[in-house]
């Protein structure tokens, strides 16, 4: 999964998953004897098409994990990525119908579950789709949850979200969340590349992200991206870069609740707005 409804969630039609075989917390089972051939080849041709353009514009740790999803021809199964990331970092994926509510959500991420759609698009949704599919969610999100300081971040960050439901404030959390996890840049030795999952697993915002002269590219501040509203169906016109992934960590230790309550009186951004 991605993101909690508020975020990719604000479309009309009703999810495309069948929620009827979740069980209490939103998982399920992967059905993967369910796939098709033509499921398999939509996420193989997505994997060799999205894989050849990421040097010089994905995060070299997104780069180097990559390979642990296995093999690219065809879905994987989320046990058998399971072996290898619970070794790495303790994380575990666990499937998902589609976006599930927020609280939910944030209890996975506090546990170290990570919530995977299993579904994935039709053919004629290869170039883009609104709801996160198994490719966003895998090819996205789950190279980075083999890092062990994003893995720990992403911990904190559900334990962050289940006390910004306490306090009302999950919109202004949902927002780091999209500028960081979803469109975060990352200023690495060689230049600046993507580390976010959103833009990963898009073929036309992968390359737009790092090198169009279009978009603001600014420093991540937590207070300017928590007022900052997103588009969630154009490419980004906004992003925040980071020097390294300490950096979220450092700058989300504070305790939010005043942060909160602060910026509740302010004024937002506009996605664009310089
Ligand atoms: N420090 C945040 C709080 O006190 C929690 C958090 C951690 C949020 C990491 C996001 C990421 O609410
Ligand atoms: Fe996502």
């Amino acid at each position: 999964m991605a993101v909690q409804p508020a975020v990719y969630g604000a479309s009309e039609r009703p999810p495309r998953g069948d929620y009827t075989r979740a069980r209490d917390d939103y998982t399920c089972a992967q059905d993967w004897a369910a796939y098709t051939a033509q499921d398999h080849d939509t996420y193989h041709r997505l994997y060799l098409r999205q894989s050849a353009q990421l040097p010089g514009l994905a995060s070299e740790a997104f780069i180097a994990a990559l390979p642990l999803l296995g093999a690219k021809e065809r879905i994987p199964r989320f046990d058998d990525v399971n072996e290898r990331l619970y070794r790495a970092t303790r994380w575990q994926l666990v499937a998902v119908p589609g976006l599930i509510p927020e609280v939910p959500f944030f209890r996975l991420l506090a546990a170290r579950k990570f919530p995977v759609t299993d579904w994935i698009r039709r053919p004629e949704e290869f170039e883009y789709i609104v709801e996160p599919d198994v490719f966003h969610d895998l090819f996205g999100h789950v190279p980075l949850l083999f890092n062990p300081v994003l893995a720990d971040y992403m911990q904190r960050y559900g334990e962050g979200g289940l006390k910004a439901a306490r306090l009302g404030a999950c919109e202004m959390l949902a927002r780091l969340y999209w500028y960081t996890i979803e469109f975060g840049l990352i200023r690495e030795a060689a230049g600046l590349r993507a580390y976010g999952a959103g833009i990963l697993s898009s073929h036309g915002e992968l390359p737009y992200s790092v090198r169009s002269p279009e978009p603001q590219r600014l420093p991540l501040s937590l207070e300017r991206a928590m007022r900052t509203r997103y588009k969630i169906d154009s490419y980004q016109q906004t992003y925040f870069v980071i020097d390294g992934f300490e950096q979220l960590f450092d700058l989300t230790a504070q305790d939010f609740e005043p942060l909160y309550a602060r910026l509740r009186g302010l004024p937002e951004f506009a996605a664009g707005a310089g």
